[in-house]
């Protein structure tokens, strides 16, 4: 075996770009590094160089591996900031909104993951489905079993992925077969905290729903646990729907908004994730951006399910924090392309700007900075855990063509991600290793 191999060292030769910071919505060229001829070096699993080819291939020691990527893009892979295991055999259900859904399609779904092995078998296909889309970090809703969490964590921990999950809270409007009781899910959260969070690349997130389908007493447990555990995540919904919205202020009279009702229980603060925050007012998105808690914006999911746009220059203005998700099985595709073009047209929708190169760092950086895990993944900073994805610019003809019709980076990413998915993901690797097949 070469020295070079002996210290875990390869090197991967392609078009590469990621992020620095937020390109915002004038495309910022200190916020981001593209190296049309680039490569990226790593060892032992992390990132140890990157840089434009001509310079490092001279440093190289002798015998590292190179694989060349002719005509390729290499990226840090994609970060879904909000979806569900236990709704992948429900995605594309139809014909209803928010409430509605969640009855007729989504709690007799997750009712099966009271089972290990059905929750293990159903794991082991989405974790397939997000890593052939270029996924390779998630924050995970469980169902409300706690076996939904071990099936899932068992199953990301034999791939060595870098994930984040939690058993769902759920103790009142909801069916028996899925409801749990404050006790019961402080006494599971406990246990799952302690068996999985800081477990090697996995993190635990407290997950209460939302705000209608638990009790007072179970959001004081909550908000009780996230104070015990600063550095688990807190993982919910906001602000999705109207009849959501109205229904939240009859079961909370008492709160000045939807919002004000996690925040009156102690669970608005840094590493929380609520997906959709769709219907928020300034005061709203002030207090959190005060506080470090962050949106999930959703689009595939908020069209499908009729709930409404996510305001994007609202939440700049208030300098709110948000990245992307896919919602799937409420989001009707597992591919941050697609997330990224729905988000695109969202904004839109309203008369403001997604830049493509936006969109990108949203899908990596973003949602790294979101789960606080900027340190660790979502860039190609040295050091880096060599998560990456390779996308194919040729992967379809009419991709092809268009690409070949492109001058600017700008120009590519917007082709990428209008008429790119699971087609442009020629290969993903994890902590440097490829994964597909
Ligand atoms: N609000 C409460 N539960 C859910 C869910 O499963 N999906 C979506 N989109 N919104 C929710
Ligand atoms: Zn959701």
């Amino acid at each position: 075996m070469s020295a070079a191999a002996m210290q875990g060292l390869a090197a991967h030769r392609g078009a590469l770009l990621h992020f620095l910071s937020d390109p915002g919505e004038f495309d910022d060229a200190a916020a981001y590094e593209y190296f049309e001829d680039g490569l990226l070096l790593i060892e032992d699993g992390k990132v140890s160089a990157v840089g434009l080819a001509p310079d490092l291939l001279a440093q190289l020691p002798a015998g590292t591996p190179l694989t060349e990527h002719s005509d390729r893009l290499l990226m840090p892979g994609f970060i879904d900031t909000h979806i569900h295991v236990p709704q992948t055999d429900m995605i594309a259900s139809g014909g209803r909104q928010l409430l509605d859904w969640l009855n007729d399609y989504t709690f007799p779904t997750e009712a099966r993951f009271a089972d290990y092995a059905h929750g293990r078998e159903v794991a082991e296909f989405f974790l397939d489905e997000l890593l052939r889309n270029g996924t390779s970090t998630a924050q995970v809703f469980g169902s409300v079993h706690k076996a939904s969490v071990d099936s899932f964590f068992d199953a990301a921990a034999e791939r060595g992925l870098r994930m984040i999950a939690g058993k769902s809270l759920m103790d009142r409007n909801c069916p028996d077969y899925v409801r749990d009781t404050a006790e019961s899910g402080e006494r599971d959260t406990r246990e799952l905290i302690e068996r999985w969070h800081g477990v090697g690349r996995l993190s635990y997130a407290i997950t209460p729903r939302f705000a209608p389908t638990s009790t007072e007493q179970q959001l004081e447990s909550a908000g009780r646990l996230a104070r015990e555990y600063p550095t688990v995540y807190i993982h919910s919904h906001l602000a999705e729907n109207h009849a959501e919205i109205a229904w939240v202020k009859q079961l909370f009279p008492w709160s000045r908004s939807y919002l004000d009702v996690y925040e009156h229980y102690g669970l608005l603060r840094e590493r929380a994730t609520y997906a959709h925050c769709i219907y928020l007012d300034t005061d709203d998105r002030h207090r959190m951006a005060a506080s470090g808690a962050c949106a999930a914006c959703s689009p595939t999911s908020n069209l499908y399910l009729g709930s409404g746009l996510f305001d994007f220059a609202a939440c700049d203005r208030a300098g709110m924090g948000y990245a992307l998700a896919t919602d799937v099985g409420g989001g009707t595709s597992f591919s941050m392309l697609r997330t990224m073009s729905e988000a695109y047209k969202v904004a839109q929708m309203q008369n403001q700007r997604l830049p493509p190169l936006r969109a990108f760092y949203l899908a990596t950086l973003g949602g790294a900075r979101v789960l606080h895990l900027q340190d660790r993944i979502g860039s190609f900073r040295v050091g880096n855990e060599a998560d990456f994805i390779v996308l194919d610019l040729a992967a379809t003809p009419l991709m092809k063509r268009r690409i070949a019709n492109t001058q600017t980076l700008n120009e590519k990413l917007l082709v990428l991600m209008t008429l790119g998915d699971d087609r442009l993901v020629a290969q993903t690797y994890i902590r440097g290793l490829a994964v597909l097949p």
